[in-house]
């Protein structure tokens, strides 16, 4: 990607040339800078430190070199969890993703969701998909207990008040796809707080049976059966970066 072909762009602050590199997040970028493990041109770094291309970074003395940028989309299964690596052993939505450069996900699926999750070594995209403000679109498909009333779906559209706050504004329709004994919705929604999903539709005494994220910033998983996973197009790309507000106007998801 054209950004990383300047790495680092004029100016850009160590931490964040670190992120960009695909070394660590830029919080933990801040703290090998602030624990005295980067040099610049073999001066020890200091927080907030403008860098630019023609400079020569370390990291406990090991040269950092920007990575390729890759994005790919997973269809993740059932049961692996969304980590890096998981204290308990359990699968993981690595284990069968190419490991020649480091992967980080995009924010986190429950171990029992299924559904479009974004994997990248881009720091910079993560911080921009995930920030609450750039309110980047999901779908969710659940599959909740019971029949829900209209005013019951009101009440997910306008804002379940939940022990973190109310939920944002919501688009959230019946599906036409029949269970017995529960009701399938759409739920698109902004926010990215922790089980959130989940969340509103117990508070509104529907809780989920079952859970897959059918979009995200725009991608689906057309194409993908659960565990197949692709690199993005450079189409999908540049739409997954505007829909993050980077490279120019923010584009509906
Ligand atoms: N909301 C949830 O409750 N779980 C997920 O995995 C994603 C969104």
């Amino acid at each position: 990607m054209g950004e990383l072909e300047r790495w680092p762009a004029p100016g850009t602050r160590i931490h964040r040339a670190l992120a960009q590199a695909g070394v660590a997040s830029r919080r933990r970028a801040e703290e090998m800078v602030a624990g005295g493990r980067v040099r610049v041109n073999g001066e020890t770094a200091v927080i907030g430190q403008p860098v630019g291309p023609g400079d020569t970074i370390t990291v406990d003395d090991r040269p950092v070199r920007p990575e390729p940028v890759r994005v790919l989309v997973l269809n993740k299964p059932r049961g692996v969890v969304t980590t890096v690596s998981d204290p308990q052993g359990r699968p993981t939505v690595l284990d069968d993703l190419p490991d020649d450069v480091r992967l980080f996900p995009v924010g986190r699926l429950d171990i029992d969701t299924t559904g479009v999750l974004l994997l990248t070594n881009d720091g910079e995209l993560t911080n921009r998909l995930l920030h609450p403000r750039g309110k980047v679109a999901k779908a969710y498909e659940a599959l909740v207990e019971g029949r829900v009333s209209a005013e019951t779906l009101r009440v997910l559209r306008s804002g379940v008040d939940l022990d973190d706050g109310i939920t944002h504004p919501a688009r959230v329709d019946p599906m036409d796809r029949q269970h017995p004994g529960g009701t399938w919705l759409r739920l698109e929604i902004t926010e990215g707080r922790n089980r959130i999903v989940k969340r509103m539709c117990a508070a509104v005494g529907h809780p989920v049976m079952r859970l897959h994220r059918a979009r995200f910033a725009g991608l689906g998983t057309q194409g993908l059966k659960p565990g197949q996973w692709r690199v993005l197009t450079a189409d999908e790309l540049r739409r997954v970066r505007r829909a993050a507000g980077l490279d120019g106007a923010k584009e509906a998801a």
